[in-house]
């Protein structure tokens, strides 16, 4: 397995299948230059295989941190330990960044992330509840 940051829009679209829905080339090329926006993909025999993407979040009395915002990998490739080399290879990433942490949040019935981020070296840092404000017709 090879794990790249993807850094063209054909990277995220040979990805696709990985993601909820078709990659747009706009949002592909707005991700790819937003400051703080990271893919790293897992390559197996040169195919994706899975994907984690990151974004760094910045607040004036905590410094930066990188909040892992998509985990996924292929159905055929699962219980491999490829969520789990992306995982830490975004904390990595997010060390070399200077990042002081990173977090995701994770369905509580969702017992395939958590094992991975367990196995990851997460820490349990509790139960929220979410909000959200739906603006447009986009998900
Ligand atoms: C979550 C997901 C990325 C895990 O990927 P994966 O490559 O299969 O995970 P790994 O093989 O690296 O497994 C890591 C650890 O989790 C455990 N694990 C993985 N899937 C599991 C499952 N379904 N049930 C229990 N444990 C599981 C593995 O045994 C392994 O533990 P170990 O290191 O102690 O052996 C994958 O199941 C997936 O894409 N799910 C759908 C998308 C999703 O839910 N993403 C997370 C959103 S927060």
């Amino acid at each position: 397995m090879d794990i790249r940051r993807a850094l063209t829009p054909a990277e995220l679209s040979a990805a696709e299948s990985l993601f909820d829905g078709p990659a747009r080339q706009e949002w592909s090329e707005r991700f790819l230059t937003a400051p703080g926006h990271l893919m790293l993909i897992a390559y197996v025999d040169g195919v994706p295989a899975g994907m984690v993407s990151g974004i760094e979040m910045n607040h004036p009395d905590k410094g930066t941190e990188m909040c892992l915002y998509e985990l996924s990998v292929d159905e055929g490739y699962r219980r491999r330990g490829i969520g789990r080399a992306l995982t830490l290879a975004l904390a990595d990433e997010a060390k070399e960044r200077g990042c002081y942490g990173m977090w995701v949040g994770v369905d509580t019935d969702n017992e395939a992330a958590l094992a991975t981020y367990d196995a990851a070296g997460a820490r349990d840092e509790g139960v929220f509840s979410m909000r959200g404000w739906p603006l447009s017709q986009q998900p």
